[in-house]
């Protein structure tokens, strides 16, 4: 089956306060890998598995910065090579490395690039999640894992035209009539879809509300931006200004940051951050901004993952079709065929 993703881009595989002292293990766009920190700190990411036996290097600890398989306790450091085989005394066998993965720890997330390791660059990772550590912004992190393909999980955020009924009581009770009646306006510059919508003279959001940004009794224009940045990230800026006072958003209320990685064909590794402008201390707000989102975000993922069963069963052969509401997700599918596309001509060279 042809891979529904690029390789030579980098993934977000974990946030920062996930990888402690132990290894951390997960599979990214259908590779088993380990994380660990060296001496320094600094994360590496390795294959996980052992040249020697071929267990996997996850099953066994962190040592001086250097990860020791469980099984026979060869030790490798950050660039996969072997430095030390307890049972003998001598040079490793040829061929005792592990493959290395570049890897990179920005705002409290940590990315890896699974491709051609030549090709990866720094500034291969859009600026997005600076507002996880900006100090005049409070941020919650969440992640789930999805049994859904991520292109799935894409769509999901880029028509959210889906709140009314899969949030039906939670999130998406109030503005159904906003999300249908206002288009999104959709762009696309290059790698990256910007789409915005705004909706005129509706009442706040449920979060607004809580921030006391705006009274309930409070009609506002609200706006909404997103920005998919090929091929798994995702930003979705909401704000509010009193009705027809502005004609753009001055400052957004909140943005919602989205990394989607493939794990495999039918699973992805979402990771996600809602940070916002507004009450930065009441950790009330925190609190139940995070058991809001991440509530939204299991119903999200119970629809994505019946979704996927479904789409699994269907024999028809028929494409998915899209709706107006599908114009991002459709720009942003676009994107990402021309660069698998690219890569697929590459490797055929
Ligand atoms: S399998 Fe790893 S040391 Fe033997
Ligand atoms: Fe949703």
């Amino acid at each position: 089956m042809a891979r529904s993703y690029p390789v030579n881009h980098w993934y977000a595989i974990a946030t920062s306060a996930e990888l402690t002292e132990k290894p951390l293990a997960r599979t990214i766009c259908n590779t088993p890998i380990v994380m660990f920190r060296d001496k320094a700190g600094a994360v590496a990411v390795l294959e996980d598995i052992c040249p020697h036996r071929k267990a996997p290097l996850s099953s066994g600890f962190v040592v001086d910065g250097a990860i020791e398989c469980g099984y026979h306790g060869a030790q490798f450091d950050a660039h996969g090579r072997c430095i030390h085989i307890p049972s003998q005394d001598v040079i490793p066998p040829r061929g005792m490395t592990v493959t290395r993965f570049p890897a990179l720890e920005r705002h409290d997330m940590i990315f890896a690039w699974i491709g051609d390791d030549k090709r990866a660059t720094p500034d291969g990772i859009p600026d997005i999640w600076s507002a996880n550590t900006y100090a005049d912004w409070t941020a919650v992190h969440g992640y789930h894992h999805v049994k859904a393909n991520y292109l799935l999980v894409l769509d999901n955020l880029a028509d959210l035209t889906h709140l009314a009924f899969v949030h039906r009581s939670t999130i998406g009770a109030s503005g159904r009539t906003g999300w249908f009646n206002n288009p999104l306006r959709v762009t696309i510059e290059g790698d990256r879809v910007h789409s915005s919508r705004t909706m005129r003279d509706i009442s706040p959001s449920g979060f607004m509300l809580m921030t006391s940004r705006f009274a309930p009794t409070d009609k506002i224009d609200r706006f909404q931006t997103s920005d998919f940045f090929a091929p798994a990230f995702f930003t979705v800026v909401l704000g509010g200004e009193h009705a027809g006072t502005h004609e753009e958003m001055q400052r957004p209320h909140h943005i919602v940051l989205n990394s989607v990685t493939p794990e495999t064909e039918e699973t992805s590794h979402y990771f996600w951050s809602v940070c916002r402008t507004v009450a930065l201390d009441d950790q009330h707000i925190t609190d139940e901004m995070y058991r809001l989102t991440r509530l939204a975000f299991d119903e999200d993922a119970d629809m994505l993952e019946r979704q996927q069963q479904a789409i699994r069963a269907d024999r028809s052969g028929r494409p998915l079709m899209n709706f107006q509401g599908d114009q991002g997700g459709a720009a942003m599918r676009k994107v990402i065929a021309r660069l698998i596309e690219a890569e697929t001509e590459e490797q055929a060279a």
